[in-house]
């Protein structure tokens, strides 16, 4: 049976460091209000003569050289973003020419927020599957500080910049591979994390900026009990599929999003904090990009075994989730 398998991983993380020290300069807050709720002490800010793609197209190139791919190779790409170059064209067409990846390939970006990267995942899975495209590129990049509110210190303490990637291709033979992916959603939620100005809703113009429509807008609470909810259910249900227990599994590769939902996961899942990678603490917030490169350093840092099977679950705006088995 032909499965996917990611066979290399990559990140690009800006190297501008803003600590909680910084942002209480800014804004009334503290490290000790901001690390004791999110388990947050830095984030990465990009440069502002930099945009997505530059990030994406790093960690890209990084996951093609691991996987032992060739760019030119690259058949495919996905990126999940709700901070891409511009509205159109998809920030993934910028990638393929930074990448130097094959032309005529096809290349597009998709809108799931903290969920993008498995929701591409899953697409990347399907196409490898199916025999459509053979090396599939899914990057999760996030320029969160382009449209984060610095003045509301509700929101501007949570998020980061960063990409991860992972190079995708067939896996013919063996255990190994993409078991399972379950993709969720809830339209009902749309306003409880949202950036509302900027498309056709409200376009983008001196009204609408001045009272910074244009901004993250979230019910911190409200996405805190949904997001714990809903990647626990997600969790189950990638267990479920493939007839696995929370003993099984070796790593619990969840969305960076805020430490304390994350252990709201553990305790309803049963999977041991010990079990989870964090990078929290030193990425905050990066949406889409936040699995790859938790599953990249990782990665780097050798936790990772063959055979060892890896859960991934996020949740963000739309609200949108998902999850992921895989056996490395
Ligand atoms: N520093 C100091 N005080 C603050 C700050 C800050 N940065 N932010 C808010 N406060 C104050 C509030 O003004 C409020 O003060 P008040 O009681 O005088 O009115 C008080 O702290 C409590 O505010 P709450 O919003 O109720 O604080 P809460 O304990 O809910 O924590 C938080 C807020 C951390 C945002 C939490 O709700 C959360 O983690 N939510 C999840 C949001 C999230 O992770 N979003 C990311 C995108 S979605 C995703 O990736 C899953």
């Amino acid at each position: 049976m032909t499965r996917s398998r990611i066979a290399g991983t990559g990140r690009a993380v800006p190297p501008r460091k803003l600590t909680n020290d910084d942002l209480s300069k800014m804004v009334d807050t503290s490290d000790s209000w901001i690390f004791e709720r999110t388990g947050i002490r830095e984030r990465h800010i990009l440069d502002s003569s930099l945009a997505a793609s530059d990030l994406a197209a790093e960690a890209g190139r990084k996951a093609c050289l691991a996987a032992g791919v060739d760019p030119a190779a690259v058949d495919c790409i996905i990126v999940g973003t709700v901070t891409g170059d511009c509205p159109f064209p998809a920030t993934a067409t910028f990638v393929q020419k930074k990448l130097g990846a094959k032309p005529g390939g096809c290349a597009f970006d998709l809108s799931a927020a903290c969920a993008g990267f498995l929701y591409g995942v899953s697409i990347a899975d399907g196409f490898i599957r199916g025999g459509q495209f053979k090396n599939v590129l899914v990057v999760g990049v996030e320029v969160l500080s382009r449209i984060v509110d610095w003045t509301d210190r509700s929101t501007c303490v949570l998020f980061g910049d960063g990409a991860g990637a992972v190079l995708m291709t067939a896996e013919r033979e063996g255990r190994r591979g993409l078991l399972s992916t379950h993709l969720f959603a809830d339209g009902s939620l749309t306003e409880i994390l949202w950036q509302p100005a900027g498309g056709s809703r409200e376009p983008m113009n001196a009204e609408n900026l001045a009272a910074k429509r244009h901004l993250v807008k979230m019910n911190g609470r409200e996405v805190y009990k949904h997001a714990v909810r809903n990647m626990t259910a997600s969790a189950f249900a990638a267990l479920e599929a493939n007839g696995l227990k929370a003993d099984d599994v070796a790593w619990v590769v969840g969305h960076q999003a805020n430490l304390r939902i994350l252990e709201g996961v553990s305790e309803r899942v049963g999977i041991p904090m010990e079990r989870f990678f964090l990078n929290v603490d030193r990425y905050g917030n990066t949406s889409s990009a936040s699995v790859p490169t938790a599953l990249d350093e990782a990665i780097e840092q050798k936790k990772v075994r063959d055979g060892d099977l890896l859960l991934f679950t996020a949740l963000g705006g739309g609200l949108a989730w998902a999850s992921a088995m895989v056996r490395w």
